[in-house]
């Protein structure tokens, strides 16, 4: 039943050892290019520095506000950091219309929502030190300092890109004069992820996200970061934020990537942007499964050759849709029958196989890619144990996720041990955090 079809319609998905080891060792130059003096300018992959220098050393104390915008919600955090860390707070839901609205309206309506949740929680005459996670790429010139350069994950708000996005902040809470305001840091997710993961485990050097979008960060040392313009006390390290979903945005992958790729690229805000991203993060896997599904079903191997409206409908096929196929075992293929019957569909045991067998063919490839990523940062760490902190709906969610990557690694990079470490809410306790040591710095140098 369509067997060789189904295989060759699969088999660009699919990548060998060799050519996984060619995406280590490119990025692994794109790496060295963004962080060169000379050839920054011209990088895809910016590995921006972060000005976070250190990780928690466990002495960090006090009481913190956090700001999370990076995915579909908003949050706001109220974070008090003793011997045990406690958080309380509030999701506030992200319309369309916000994302892809006026900047002016997006911030204005964090400033709302942070006025709303300091008057629940009583804080209203507290100006309490607040670290922003705003997780998009931000050139910085200072912890809370950060010009977004891009858009990325669907948002479009006008007036953003190429403004600080602390200013902002600060402008939306004057227009509104009901609130006190101290920004500490400005964070990308993975930094708060690395520093969160950092502070239950000291040994953590990279940070990594595999949610709605990809990325990772780590610890590198001053001397290889010609782009540095800071101060050069010891520690002689900085976290940087690689931006690495940005890699093959000039056609390094292009020789990998399918025709499926090209079509969901075409399809998204930031038409021949993020491409390493498009391949690997649980926004896109979804819609890679849907357009293969189509495929198949235009070739005859599914559905009788049938498709219907709501299989035809972009984005409407969800990555923890892949999850749940993937992660179910009963025998009569419960969810995909389910699934499949939600898109107006009968399929067949060996339709629901064909169906899985894509899911795997999708995630392993984002898997593998993420692998041959975090193998490349691994030996530029150049340890032989190299902790890595982990965040993102993708990875929690996904049944096979992180054994692929495991085994993965181990192929790339054989003489490296690398641990994963599930983050414990890098966007809001990463993120107070990175204001917390920011503060303990402030009153050591002061003592
Ligand atoms: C996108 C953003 C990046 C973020 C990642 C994960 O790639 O550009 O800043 O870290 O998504 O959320």
């Amino acid at each position: 039943m369509g067997d060789n079809k189904l295989e060759t319609i699969l088999e660009c998905m699919h990548l060998n050892k060799d050519q996984l080891k060619s995406v280590k060792d490119r990025l692994h130059i794109e790496m060295m290019k963004g962080l060169g003096k000379a050839s920054h300018a011209n990088a895809r992959v910016k590995m921006y520095p972060t000005y976070v220098r250190s990780t928690p050393d466990g002495t960090e104390r006090g009481d913190f506000l956090a700001l999370d915008l990076g995915g579909s919600n908003f949050r706001v955090l109220y974070i008090k950091i003793g011997e045990k860390v406690e958080q309380f707070s509030e999701v506030y839901k992200l319309t369309k219309e916000l994302m892809e609205g006026t900047g002016e309206k997006l911030f204005d309506y964090i400033a709302e929502c942070l006025a709303n949740f300091i008057g629940k929680q009583g804080l209203k005459d507290r100006a309490l030190p607040l670290g922003f996670t705003f997780s998009f790429p931000c050139q910085q010139k200072g912890l809370a300092s950060a010009t977004l350069t891009m858009w990325t994950k669907g948002f479009k708000a006008s007036g953003v890109e190429g403004k600080d996005v602390c200013v902002l902040l600060y402008e939306a809470v004057k227009r509104r004069g009901d609130i006190l305001l101290d920004v500490i840091a400005v964070v990308n997710d993975t930094t708060g992820t690395l520093m969160s993961c950092a502070h239950a485990f000291p040994d953590c050097v990279v940070g990594l996200i595999l949610g709605t979008g990809t990325n990772a960060c780590y610890i590198e040392k001053l001397e290889n970061v010609e782009t540095w313009d800071g101060d050069t006390d010891p520690p002689k390290q900085v976290l940087i934020n690689m931006e690495w979903g940005a890699f093959g945005d000039d056609g390094v992958l292009d020789d990998l990537r399918t025709e499926y790729d090209e079509s969901i690229d075409k399809k998204t805000h930031n038409v021949g942007k993020q491409k390493f991203e498009k391949m690997i993060s649980g926004m896109y896997l979804g819609e890679l499964v849907r357009q293969i599904l189509v495929k198949l079903a235009e070739n005859h191997v599914l559905f009788d050759g049938k498709t219907t409206e709501a299989l035809r409908n972009s984005w409407k096929f969800e990555t923890a849709n892949l999850s749940q196929i993937e992660g179910d075992t009963s025998p009569d293929y419960k969810v995909c029958r389910k699934l499949m019957k939600d898109h107006g569909l009968e399929i067949t045991d060996q339709g629901c196989k064909i169906v899985k067998a894509v899911c795997a063919a999708v995630s392993s490839r984002a898997a593998q890619l993420a692998a041959a990523g975090i193998a490349a940062v691994a030996c530029q760490v150049g340890k032989s144990d190299v902790t890595c902190g982990v965040d993102g709906s993708l990875y929690r969610k996904h049944p096979r996720f992180h054994d692929i990557m495991t085994a993965t690694i181990k192929q790339l990079a054989p003489g490296v041990n690398v641990k994963f470490v599930l983050s414990e809410d890098g966007s809001g306790k990463g993120a107070a955090l990175v204001a917390a040591v920011a503060h303990t710095l402030k009153s050591k140098t002061k003592a």
